[in-house]
């Protein structure tokens, strides 16, 4: 099934430890993937380690508190071999804070602290090289997986479940789960008057580690962003082509494209020969008369 709810959370690691995960889910995974050796970068309170122990799965737990450091330090190499699942539960976003004052643990807050990060971006950023230092310490047919909530305050979501699908290899991922979260503070504050409902879902992401060199690894993440990237110029061309009634000339569609673009960006002439490309090799299109381009 991949929809998961678990009104009680269970007797593992510390209901105290804000953001704590049920131990159900972690014994669900387990059941499905069969690990021997079971590892959890940001292990928190331990629920992890405590579930998977108890179903006699070799388990070790690592966190930034018990100092290991996921940004900087190799998975691999503080455990010494390959795991068969390596699974990590990170702040979601800065949510909660963990270290420092009004946190988990420590007196001030640690500078690789993930509820720590600058903003959105910083913290997607890190959150790759999280997933790829699990998917390292990961043996080759194994699995590394992450379960993470998205973010809404003042207006903005924040997907970060997206972001970290975006950011690793296609062709390893295989499951998104989704679990109901409950008691969750937002659940109990009333929200009549709110326009978006408060998020009360999380995601378990699964990949399964393909063997590739990192060589290969590096070729098949650019190679998707930029068949994203051309995809999205495509997109947007095409957009701007039915708006204007499926015909336009480039004058038109060059203005639509820059409409509302600051004049820094539109003084870079590069975008239009972007849109020429398009509109030449795409083949998605036709020149019925100089400068005057159909869908085809
Ligand atoms: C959501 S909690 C994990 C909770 C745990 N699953 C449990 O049930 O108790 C996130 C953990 O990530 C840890 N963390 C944050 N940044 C880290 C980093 N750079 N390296 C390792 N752990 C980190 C925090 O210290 C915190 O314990």
């Amino acid at each position: 099934m991949s929809i998961l709810s678990y009104p009680q959370r269970g007797p593992w690691g510390s209901a105290s430890w804000r953001g704590n995960m049920s131990g159900h889910v972690y014994q669900d995974l387990f059941r499905q993937l069969k690990p021997r050796l079971f590892v959890d970068p940001m292990m928190g309170s331990g629920s992890s380690i405590e579930a998977a122990r108890e179903m006699g799965i070799d388990a070790v737990g690592l966190d930034l508190h018990a100092g290991f450091n996921i940004l900087r330090d190799s998975i691999l190499a503080a455990v010494g071999k390959h795991a068969d699942v390596v699974c990590s539960h990170p702040p979601y976003g800065g949510q909660i804070k963990y270290s420092g004052p009004g946190g988990m643990w420590g007196d001030i807050a640690h500078p690789d602290d993930l509820s720590h990060c600058i903003d959105d971006a910083d913290f997607n950023e890190k959150m790759q090289i999280a997933l790829l230092n699990q998917r390292e310490a990961t043996r080759p047919g194994g699995h590394y997986a992450v379960i993470i909530g998205d973010w809404r305050r003042d207006g903005k979501y924040s997907s970060y479940q997206a972001e970290c699908i975006a950011r690793m290899p296609a062709d390893e991922l295989v499951s998104v789960l989704i679990k109901q979260q409950h008691n969750t503070s937002s659940s109990r504050k009333a929200y009549g008057t709110m326009k978006y409902p408060f998020i009360t879902h999380e995601y378990i992401l699964v990949w399964c580690r393909r063997q590739k060199s990192t060589f290969l690894l590096l070729a098949t993440l650019a190679r998707e962003q930029s068949q994203r990237l051309r995809g999205t110029w495509r997109a947007i061309i095409r957009n701007v082509v039915m708006t204007l009634g499926g015909k336009a000339d480039l004058k038109s569609i060059y203005a639509a494209v820059a409409n509302g673009c600051p004049e820094r960006l539109k003084a870079n002439p590069s975008w239009k020969d972007k849109v020429r490309q398009v509109l030449n090799s795409s083949g998605e299109y036709v020149s019925e008369a100089r400068g005057i381009w159909a869908l085809a």
